[in-house]
């Protein structure tokens, strides 16, 4: 008899059995099964460190704990604030609101990308010199509102909270405005302290890194049922990995390492009568670097049995209010893919945060809190 599960996935058409949870999935028009919840509450690996190291998620379930709860009034504003998005509302002025009697942040203009399909509105903050140990005016700390989804069916959004330049990517740097990014992130976003001040989650960090780290670059996320995001992975240099929260809802995720994932694809194009050149894994695996394959695409993205061989393989996580699922990357070739499913009957909302080093101690840095 198999070993219980916290969940296990129908595949689609299969009726779920009365009585129980039920978490239908399906994106962007595509039924991949419905995930069943309840034979046991999820645990954490039993080695956490070993599947850091080996870019395995690891799950921490309900680590967020009664923090959640005081937290309370900050989720839901945050919640309703995306509500509005959907129906127009601008970032401007949530981010005023937000930032009332903030100082030292003062607004310093918006941008509106029209090249690109899915930015919405990107608003800058910038801290007075009078304001700054060094005496300097920092600049372009920023909070960019967007869709999760190039697709008009998917209302899923994103703000994120980052500085400089994107193209060069200012923010892989380790200068003083990543520490004031993630002052403002605080001060805009009380509730991203759950997972900034949570020890459990730091200490783990701690141990797995061994260095003095920072959780920065924050996404604050809601996905909308029946959307969310493709495989994708965040290996970026300096960055470690990962770490999301779950605060309201629930969001259904594949995560795998590369290398089992790149088996995995590999498994159900043989399965399913896939390319030929896409049933071996070294096949597969030189495809992940092909900016656009649009048969990987389909296999990784639209194709229910390879959700269904993921979910088998225990690399499906359904994550709840207070858990916390930490994607590792240690490069791009040992990095944790992930896909995300947006389920239930509302938006959730989430958050993200790149895990990197500290930011060395300099002039500048924004005054402990
Ligand atoms: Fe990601």
């Amino acid at each position: 008899m198999p070993a219980p599960r916290p969940w296990h996935l129908l595949p689609p058409g299969d009726v779920p059995p009365r009585g129980r949870t039920t978490l239908p999935i399906v994106r962007r028009g595509i039924d991949h099964g419905t995930v069943i919840l309840g034979d046991v509450e999820p645990t954490p690996p039993e080695e956490p460190d070993a599947a850091f190291a080996a870019s395995e998620p690891v799950l921490i379930p309900g680590v967020l704990g009664d923090a959640l709860e005081v937290a309370d009034d900050h989720v839901v504003a945050t919640w309703q604030a995306f509500e509005g998005f959907r129906e127009g509302a601008r970032l401007l002025p949530e981010v005023e609101a937000r930032l009332e009697d903030a100082a030292p942040f003062l607004y310093a203009g918006s941008s509106f990308d029209l090249e690109e399909p899915r930015e919405i509105e990107k608003v800058f903050v910038d801290v007075p010199a009078a304001d700054t140990p060094h005496g300097r005016r920092i600049r372009d700390l920023w909070a960019k509102l967007s869709w999760i989804a190039e697709d008009e069916a998917d209302t899923s959004l994103r703000i994120r909270m980052s500085f400089g330049h994107e193209a060069t990517k200012d923010w892989l740097q380790p200068e003083v405005r990543a520490a004031w990014t993630d002052a403002l992130t605080a001060r805009m976003f009380p509730e991203t302290r759950l997972v900034t001040d949570n020890e459990v989650v730091r200490g783990f960090l701690g141990d797995v890194l061994a260095a003095p780290h920072r959780l920065g670059e924050c996404i604050v996320y809601s996905n909308a049922p029946g959307g969310g995001a493709v495989f994708h992975h965040d290996a970026d240099p300096g960055q470690h990995g990962v770490a999301i929260a779950q605060l309201l809802g629930a969001t259904v995720w594949l995560a795998c390492p590369r290398a089992e994932l790149a088996v995995h694809v590999a498994a159900v194009a043989a399965r399913i009568g896939g390319p030929q050149r896409l049933q071996t894994a070294e096949g597969v695996a030189s495809s992940f670097d092909v900016a656009s394959d649009a048969d990987l695409y389909r296999l990784l993205n639209a194709t229910p049995e390879l959700t269904r061989e993921l979910a088998e393989a225990e690399r499906l996580f359904v994550l709840r209010p207070g858990d916390v699922l930490i994607l590792p990357s240690h490069g791009p070739e040992h990095c944790a893919w992930h896909a995300v499913f947006g389920v239930g009957a509302q938006p959730s909302l989430g958050l993200s945060f790149g895990i990197f080093d500290a930011v060395p101690e300099m002039q500048g840095l924004p005054p402990r809190r």
